[in-house]
């Protein structure tokens, strides 16, 4: 009977403290973490640039989720996801003192944050730098963030075709005044898929310029086609729909870290 006790009182000590064993080294990665992100927070780096050389450069991406165009109003109503990528070496940390992390998330308002501007914006909201936004960060420092933002571009309208028409819509960006950063991108700095297809316009045509000597340093052309009654079927052209792949991606991967290509 005491073999048998014993035994019982072993296997339960055992169990006990495997399971301490397994759920112990949760709590001991979170609250690295934890110290982590506040040490992050501890520096106020909001308002200075993370580098000073003139040719800091941050990565800027948009994915098109949804567009309306007003042709009365003249304004161009772009829903996104906006992709940043940068490098501040000031958020560097030795994943040695913190438990092995090289990666973890931050609020955008605690750190330096790119407030890219929209010039030709029909409101006076020009300006999207605090809104919330996620970053992940590495500990070489290399920052990323995404965020939803919409943006109301101002859109001449020629009639002249009605309603046959084609419409020139661009949307132009540039760094926000205070801050000194040139915009680079990758060969398609504005993706699309289904977005492409509005309610009563449909986007046949994306070019793109990029120019760092001017203020509007990213120029992105659109061409709207109105989709008149019987005038079904336009083509979106085959870059956009190469481009779901990455979107879809970008969508399912949401809460987590986004990679950049
Ligand atoms: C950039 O210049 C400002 C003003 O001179 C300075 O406060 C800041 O520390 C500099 N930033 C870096 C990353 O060197
Ligand atoms: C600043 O940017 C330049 C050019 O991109 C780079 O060579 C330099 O290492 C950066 N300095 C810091 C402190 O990040
Ligand atoms: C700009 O982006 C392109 C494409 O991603 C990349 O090859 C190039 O090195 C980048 N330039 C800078 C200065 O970061
Ligand atoms: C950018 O604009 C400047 C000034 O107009 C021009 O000299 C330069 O060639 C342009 N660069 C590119 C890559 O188009």
């Amino acid at each position: 009977m005491a073999l048998f006790t014993y035994i019982v009182l072993l296997a339960i000590l055992n169990i006990t403290l495997a399971e301490d064993c397994v759920i112990n080294n949760v709590p001991e990665r979170m609250a690295f973490e934890k110290q982590l992100r506040k040490d992050l927070r501890g520096h106020d780096f909001r308002l200075t640039p993370p580098n000073n050389s003139s040719d800091f450069t941050v990565n800027v991406r948009f994915s098109l989720r949804k567009f309306d165009f007003d042709s009365d109003a003249g304004v161009m109503t772009l829903h996104t996801w906006t992709f940043m990528r940068w490098k501040d070496e000031r958020l560097k940390w030795d994943p040695e003192k913190y438990y092995g992390i090289t990666e973890t998330e931050m609020m955008s308002i605690y750190t330096w944050y790119p407030g890219i501007r929209l010039f030709n914006s029909a409101d006076s909201h020009d300006l999207d730098r605090y809104y919330y936004s996620w970053c992940s960060i590495k500990n070489t420092g290399d920052v990323r963030c995404r965020k939803k933002s919409t943006y109301d571009a101002i859109c001449s309208v020629k009639l002249r075709d009605w309603p046959y028409d084609q419409q020139q819509c661009s949307f132009e960006v540039g760094a926000w005044k205070s801050d000194h950063f040139i915009i680079n991108s990758t060969s398609r700095a504005l993706t699309m898929w289904v977005a492409a297809y509005g309610t009563e316009w449909t986007i046949t045509d994306y070019r793109q310029e990029l120019n760092s000597s001017f203020e509007r340093q990213l120029k992105m052309f659109l061409t709207l086609d109105r989709e008149a009654a019987g005038l079904g079927g336009i083509v979106v052209y085959p870059a956009a729909i190469l481009s779901v792949l990455s979107v879809t991606m970008y969508f399912t991967l949401v809460p987590k870290p986004i990679p950049f290509n």
